[in-house]
């Protein structure tokens, strides 16, 4: 073993709170809304890096309109469960988003701030319309005001996974929505 490999991170135990089946029925409603809401328009959609990433490539397959895929990066630093609310982006858009209907893919929202942040830097580029697509939502959490459009699930104030969301950058390749569960 190289004496300098990074320590192995191993996975906690966890249970299934929601299953695939579940999710792909719930995302393909969601994709039937969005195609009958813009019909006639060629939406953006903009996901919120990491854990947009197998929520969106799910949803993008049941839009049948023409569209886009961009990304932004808004990190919301966490140790852990821990959590330091500064939120700091990266990640260029370098589609012209001006006149665009945009819709911002995330994961999870949680405490809101990540995407009410996000819609507020988009303002700048005046989009035709923002509107909020995320997979879970965690409303006892919001610190802000905010609209989610479309919402797959609400989930308590528990800290979940898998379905791209991630404890310490692992259980995001995890095909349905976990809970960690004490040993
Ligand atoms: P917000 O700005 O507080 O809404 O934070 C949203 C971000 O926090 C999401 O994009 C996730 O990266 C992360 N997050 C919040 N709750 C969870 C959770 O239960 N599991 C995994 N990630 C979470
Ligand atoms: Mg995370």
């Amino acid at each position: 073993m190289n004496p300098s490999a990074p320590e192995k991170k191993r996975m906690q135990p966890f249970e299934i709170l929601l299953t695939r089946e579940k999710i792909d029925k719930r995302i393909a409603e969601i994709g039937r809304q969005i195609n009958n809401d813009y019909a006639g328009e060629a939406p953006v959609l903009l996901g919120v890096l990491k854990g947009c990433v197998v929520f969106l490539a799910d949803l993008m397959r049941t839009i049948k309109l023409p569209m886009e895929v961009e990304f932004v990066s808004a990190a919301s630093y966490r140790n852990g469960h821990d959590r330091d609310d500064r939120v700091q982006f990266g990640g260029a858009v370098p589609t012209e988003l001006k006149g665009r209907h945009i819709l911002i893919i995330e994961g999870i929202v949680d405490t809101g701030r990540t995407v009410s942040l996000i819609k507020k830097q988009l303002a700048a580029q005046e989009p035709a319309s923002v509107e909020i697509v995320a997979l879970l939502d965690k409303p006892g959490s919001h610190r802000v005001g905010l609209d989610i459009k479309y919402k797959g699930f609400s989930v308590g104030n528990e800290f979940v996974i898998g379905y791209g969301l991630d404890n310490t950058q692992l259980y995001r390749n995890l095909p349905f929505i976990g809970k960690m569960v004490d040993q």
